[in-house]
């Protein structure tokens, strides 16, 4: 390790300790999700099982609840519900990461796990420099830095980051999220023997290429998955205006159905569909564990530096990342489940058989099952803590999450349509609402912030459902 990376490491230990005492009061502070000690927390990064342990690192700034230059938080577990904090993994010390060390993804070879990320650079005129960074480890905790492996190829901007890499027919491939000159989002693909070397296969995706149109001006965080045999590409588009229902946060995360042409670099695909209805998700990133499983986290938070008002930013922390959920490609279409896992934070479990049901008390950090006797017929609405509202119109066909936006204090909401609602599966922290629809058809994700004191739940409609709820969490 530098001088000066053991120099920034120590620094941010010390913003923890400062500000341990104060964080940990925050009614706010979620029981059973990851968070940042103190400071901002973005993407999910370098997401694996690796020789048993699951570990989930985290795009971080330690120092202040705004963006800035990007270390690598890192959580590791045995079982997806007890976690451990780790040692600061990357921090961004060296030239070529100056600025951040950016999103990345992480891989097993030869009994090693491979850190790739981009290493961000911004000079004092505010022009940017991209470098595609290698980091290797032998047991998962400490990390050697070996520096840029993929430079900046010709045709795009410095907008170019977000390694995600993965192994097909033992070759290494590697997709990259990409700002042409043009100023269209892209995702790039590279290919590799050794890890070290990369040649370019082109852009397999973008904005303006398969029919798109007009489809953003930059991609983020591209994924590319296989689901049954198909190859799904998630990423984050910037850009996309609001259509109808469609595209109201500032960015969006969602994915697109294809099939791709290794050797050419073709992949044709469908439609870009939303993973998320809700207010906050973004940069999601997915990772395959030993039992086969393909299981997402993401960002419960956005960019949106128009307004970064949270109240927890009084406490010197910011965002969280969503439960890990396993996804599942079903007819074209993903669906999400909580990762099976989250059953073993179950306590207390509370039952009511098919009625009607008006409210529940004392729910804060919880989960709750609901399965309608009938598909719903006419409207139903949950209401959460006073804060937020899910509401199903059959009439219209529609569901919509709404909540009270935290800086001007209007009610703002978002809407999808659903053609029946049958079950809703809810997880409910202290300031967050993860919401599966129907087995996970449709999702949506928020924060919240009712008054700690406020633990009610109510429910309005004449539905007959069975209701379950557990605690979870303290
Ligand atoms: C997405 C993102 C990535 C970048 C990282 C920086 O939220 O902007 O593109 O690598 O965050 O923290």
């Amino acid at each position: 390790m530098t001088e000066r990376e053991s120099l920034l490491k120590e620094q941010a230990y010390k913003e923890v300790k400062k500000y341990e005492k104060l964080i940990q009061q925050d009614p706010y502070r979620l029981s059973y999700h990851l968070m940042p000690l103190v400071g901002l927390l973005n993407d999910p990064n370098g997401l694996i099982q690796f020789k048993g342990a699951y570990h989930v690192f985290y795009q971080w700034n330690p120092f202040d609840t705004a963006h800035g230059a990007k270390f690598w938080g890192h959580y590791s577990s045995v079982d997806m519900v007890n976690w451990k904090e780790e040692p600061i993994a990357l921090a961004p010390s060296e030239w070529y990461e100056k600025n951040g060390c950016y999103s990345g993804s992480a891989i097993e070879s030869d009994g090693k796990l491979y850190l790739f990320y981009t290493g961000n650079v911004k000079s004092d005129d505010g022009a940017r420099e991209t470098y595609q960074c290698l980091a290797v480890s032998t047991d998962g905790v400490h990390f050697e830095k070996k520096g840029p492996v993929l430079k900046l190829p010709d045709g795009y901007t410095a907008h170019f980051r977000d390694p995600k890499v993965w192994k097909k027919n033992d070759r290494w491939y590697m997709i990259i999220g990409a700002q042409t000159l043009e100023e269209e989002g892209a995702a790039v693909l590279f290919v590799s023997d050794d890890l070290y070397q990369w040649e370019e296969l082109g852009p397999i995706a973008g904005s303006r290429k398969n029919g798109l149109g007009d489809f953003g001006y930059m991609w983020e965080c591209p994924d590319l998955i296989q689901l049954q045999s198909k190859e799904v590409l998630l990423v984050s588009p910037q850009g996309l205006e609001p259509n109808g229902y469609l595209y109201n946060n500032l960015f969006q995360s969602g994915y697109f159905v294809g099939t791709l042409d290794y050797e050419t670099a073709q992949y044709q695909h469908g439609d870009f569909v939303e993973l998320d209805r809700g207010f906050d998700f973004y940069a999601p990133q997915t990772f395959r564990d030993e039992s086969g499983r393909t299981i997402l986290y993401a960002w419960m938070g956005i960019t949106d530096e128009s307004e970064p008002y949270q109240p927890t930013i009084a406490n010197h922390w910011v965002h969280a990342l969503t439960i890990p959920r396993e996804l599942e490609l079903r007819d074209g279409q993903i669906f999400q489940k909580p990762a099976a896992e989250l059953k073993n934070l179950r306590k207390d479990e509370v039952f009511f058989d098919y009625g009607k049901h008006d409210s529940l008390d004392g729910v804060c950090a919880a989960e709750m099952e609901l399965d309608f006797a009938e598909p719903v017929d006419g409207t139903f609405e949950i209401n959460f803590r006073g804060e937020a509202v899910l509401s199903y119109d059959s009439s219209k066909l529609e569901i919509s999450l709404q909540r009270r936006n935290m800086k001007t204090g209007l009610s703002e909401k978002r809407v999808c349509m659903l053609d029946k609602l049958s079950k809703l599966q809810i997880f409910m922290d202290h300031s967050s609402l993860e919401i599966f629809v129907n087995g996970g058809q449709e999702m949506f994700t928020a924060r919240y912030f009712p008054q700690p004191e406020d633990q009610t739940i109510s429910f309005n409609g004449t539905a007959s459902f069975r209701l379950k709820k557990w605690s979870l969490g303290g």
